[in-house]
């Protein structure tokens, strides 16, 4: 059984719903989860000794990259601490008629490698409203499980 946190920022529920979906796939399948709002938690919390750091996040702006507002704290943090054997895996939703197209998934995903993370495994982006797109959080989870078992 592996520990895997979950911590999502969100403002109209849509990555809520993903990361609640990745929490149900993965405690199904045995492992203990904790999920938090993003707005609840500070950055010391992904230096804890979980076995995998999920991070969802939307994105915002128009055509600058803006995180979803709730993430910015944490996100702005992340260059001062050491994520160094630490396995870090991200998510989002986003609208690929936007210029950058889930660019919060990325911006996250490359803070936490230059804080020295591994990145356990590429960034789920969801394109729209996620409850049409549950085939792939689903494969996403799986694939998560698959390599926390290996
Ligand atoms: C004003 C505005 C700006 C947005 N900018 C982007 C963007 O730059 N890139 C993107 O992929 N999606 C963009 N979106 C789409 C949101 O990320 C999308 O609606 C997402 O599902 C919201 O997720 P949340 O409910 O978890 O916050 C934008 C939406 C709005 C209303």
């Amino acid at each position: 059984m592996a520990s895997v946190f979950i911590a999502y920022g969100s403002t109209t529920g849509n990555t809520a719903y993903v990361a609640e979906s990745i929490q149900r796939t993965l405690k199904q399948n045995g492992h203990e989860v904790t999920i938090e709002d993003v707005a609840d938690i500070n950055v010391a919390e992904l230096t804890k000794p979980y076995d995998l750091c999920c991070l969802g996040c939307s994105t915002w702006g128009d055509d600058e990259i803006e995180l979803q507002d709730d993430f910015i704290p944490v996100f702005e943090e992340i260059e001062n601490i050491d994520l160094a054997g630490k396995n870090i895996a991200c998510f989002g939703c986003g609208d690929s008629s936007y210029e950058y197209y889930c660019g919060a998934v990325d911006a996250i995903e490359e803070a936490c490698k230059n804080a020295g993370a591994t990145i356990f495994t590429d960034s789920l982006k969801i394109d729209g409203d996620p409850k049409s797109e549950q085939a792939d959080i689903d494969a996403w989870a799986q694939d998560l499980i698959a390599k926390l078992n290996a």
